[in-house]
């Protein structure tokens, strides 16, 4: 469904995406997981064309997409979920949702789109009248994800949808993020809570300085020592059994 092969990139004259070559099946849940700073919302971006890439390819459902505009590849089905901050404070909850809907036109359609969001999220369905403004982060954080939903996007990349959230609300978003898969929705999730992205992943790519440093299925990058140590949590003592710290 997505590909991405040797893409270059970054702000201005500095590079960040130094050569990335991934895919992402149809249907697929991947995970892209890394330390701070090392390219991932660049990559989002550059997928998504809020930035150009200076080189490489990236093909969506077989046609190339690198170097169109937002708006268009948003109309190919490929959206980028933004953070809850991103949300417009003076608008109410039905017309954020909405505003992710304004590549359509059949009206009957986005209103069946907006009752499936308030489906999977409750609460904005009770609030949707009121600012958004009043929303907790979570709630931002749902509406956010339900906007993104409105233009019934054929794959959606997430940046980090978990962050800043109460451990019980995380619950709450990864469950969603798992239904919307499974429902037929292609995702790349980028995330920092990278044990229950794996748990939840087939497929995860780690980058480094910009590039792909490790890839592979899920379960085998959780039992990955490398993965483990640098990415959750594990100690050196985990690597060897703790013989490195007693003696
Ligand atoms: N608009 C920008 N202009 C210039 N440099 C930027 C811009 N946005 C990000 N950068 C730089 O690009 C590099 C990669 O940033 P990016 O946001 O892609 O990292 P990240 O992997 O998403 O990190 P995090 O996990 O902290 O979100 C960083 O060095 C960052 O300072
Ligand atoms: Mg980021």
């Amino acid at each position: 469904m997505l590909e991405i092969a040797g893409v270059e990139g970054g702000y201005g004259s500095v590079q960040i995406l130094n050569g990335v070559s991934m895919r992402v099946a149809r249907g697929q849940m991947v995970a892209l997981l890394g330390g701070n700073g090392t390219g991932k919302s660049t990559l989002l971006k550059t997928i998504s064309g809020l930035i150009k890439p200076w080189k490489g390819s990236i093909t969506f459902d077989g046609q190339r997409i690198d170097g169109l505009r937002p708006d268009l590849i948003v109309r190919r089905g490929l959206v980028q979920v933004t953070q809850g901050k991103e949300a417009y404070p003076g608008l109410t909850v039905e017309e954020n949702l909405r505003l992710g809907a304004h590549v359509r036109r059949d009206r009957a359609g986005v209103r069946r789109t907006l009752e499936r969001v308030f489906e999977y999220f409750p609460i904005l369905g009770d609030r949707r009248n009121q600012f958004s403004a009043t929303l907790s982060g979570g709630q931002l954080q749902m509406l956010c994800i339900g906007r993104g939903m409105m233009s019934e996007p054929k794959m959606m990349l997430l940046d980090e949808p978990s962050a800043a959230l109460a451990p019980q609300v995380v619950l709450d978003i990864f469950r969603i993020i798992g239904r919307i898969c499974r429902e037929g929705t292609t995702l790349l999730l980028v995330e920092q809570n990278v044990r229950m992205a794996l748990l939840l992943a087939e497929y995860g790519y780690v980058i480094r300085d910009g590039v792909v440093h490790i890839e592979g299925p899920a379960e085998k990058l959780i039992g990955d020592d490398n993965v483990r140590l640098s990415y959750l949590g594990g100690t050196v003592a985990d690597r060897d059994g703790g013989k490195n710290l007693r003696h």
